[in-house]
């Protein structure tokens, strides 16, 4: 918990509809700290597709220093049409993940109300779970490399991470939250210990060895493959779910779209400790094709919002958010779906606003 005084905010709108999206969520952080009394203070910063066209930089090293500063991160969407695949994603998301040693990539999945889901039968009482990602490790941290490249001979090798102490502090803060959370108490251990037998052999004998600190947290474990199969059938099953960065993005896209899509998903990425930069995000793209419409979703840049404030030190805050948002998708929109929502991006940031007083 914060015992700042001012909630210091850096802002990256980013590429495509990532600014409109911001906007509203920004518009949400503004009403809901006058209505709470948070002072803050929210800056600007020019990153994404069109600063690399310009200039070639991603995250300049004055700037990373600069977002230092800040307590929390609040970021739209990266990814351009004109830029090649993984330039900004590495160059930018992953290089403020590590940077800012994100390691939690909190996703709850949380179906609110009045949104459809393509699972025949269940509702939001079904589907409310959390997964907890690791989020620097893995095959995310680029070790690998090419041999006779472009030949018949070519070999390519790209290496899975894992370490004791980043998947030991991401489980423990996974057991952690989920004796906070107080749902069912149950943990469940997503990976894939049948085939991995080194990683994942690490990881398995290092949840068992957290999981007894904690009695009252039922470990549980599922293969990802299976996991992938529950999740469709019974997602009621669950309650937190931890597990590797790759796996975690892969579920997670899963997950998504259980609870309305990519209009609504929002995740934290998080350094837990003491003087840390967390980051939050709609799960969403930069959707090229939607942007200058007011047609886009805000709600997930919004729900990223709550989670700001959250994990900020203004839970009071973040929880209002959140209730203004099922308010909104409970009552006043007729899909998640861009240009379907029966109001324009900004009417629903206003909706949204309107709700926290209610
Ligand atoms: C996500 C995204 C990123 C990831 C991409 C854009 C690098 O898919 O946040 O899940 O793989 O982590
Ligand atoms: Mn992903």
């Amino acid at each position: 918990m914060s015992t700042r005084d001012v909630l210091r905010v850096a802002v990256i709108g980013g590429d495509g509809t990532g600014p409109e999206v911001t906007a509203e969520a920004v518009k949400v952080l503004k009403a809901v700290a006058a209505l709470e009394g948070i002072r803050y203070e929210l800056v600007d910063f020019d990153l994404g597709g069109q600063r690399y066209l310009r200039t070639g930089e991603t995250l300049p090293r004055s700037v990373l220093d600069e977002l230092r500063t800040f307590q929390a991160i609040l970021l739209g969407a990266v990814g351009h049409p004109d830029v090649a695949p993984g330039i900004l994603e590495k160059g930018l998301l992953l290089e403020l993940r590590f940077s800012f040693d994100q390691y939690i990539n909190l996703r709850p999945v949380k179906l609110y109300p009045g949104v459809e889901t393509p699972l025949a039968g269940k509702g939001p009482d079904d589907i409310d779970f959390v997964v907890v990602r690791e989020n620097t490790e893995d095959l995310y941290v680029g070790i690998g490399g090419f041999l006779k490249k472009g030949t018949a001979d070519e070999v390519a090798m790209q290496t899975a991470v894992y370490t004791r102490k980043g998947c030991e502090r991401c489980i423990r803060w996974a057991f952690d939250y989920t004796r906070k959370r107080n749902k069912k108490r149950q943990l469940t251990l997503v990976a894939k210990t049948n085939v991995l037998t080194y990683g994942h052999d690490l990881w398995w004998r290092t949840f068992q060895d957290v999981a007894r600190e904690y009695p009252d947290v039922k470990p549980d474990y599922n293969h990802v493959d299976a996991c992938c199969m529950w999740m469709i059938k019974n997602p009621e099953y669950f309650d937190v779910i931890v597990t590797t960065n790759m796996f975690g993005d892969i579920i997670t896209d899963l997950a998504g779209i259980l609870q309305g899509g990519m209009g609504v998903a929002a995740g934290g990425n998080i350094n837990p400790e003491p003087g840390g930069v967390s980051m939050f995000e709609p799960m969403g793209g930069s959707a090229p094709k939607y942007t200058g419409k007011n047609v886009i979703n805000p709600i997930a840049a919004i729900a990223a919002a709550a989670m700001l404030l959250e994990h900020s030190g203004y839970p009071q805050a973040g929880r209002r958010v959140s209730a203004a948002i099922q308010r909104v998708t409970g009552t006043k929109m007729k899909s998640q779906a861009a240009g379907r929502m029966g109001h324009g991006t900004r009417q629903i940031g206003d909706l949204v606003c309107e709700a926290l007083g209610d």
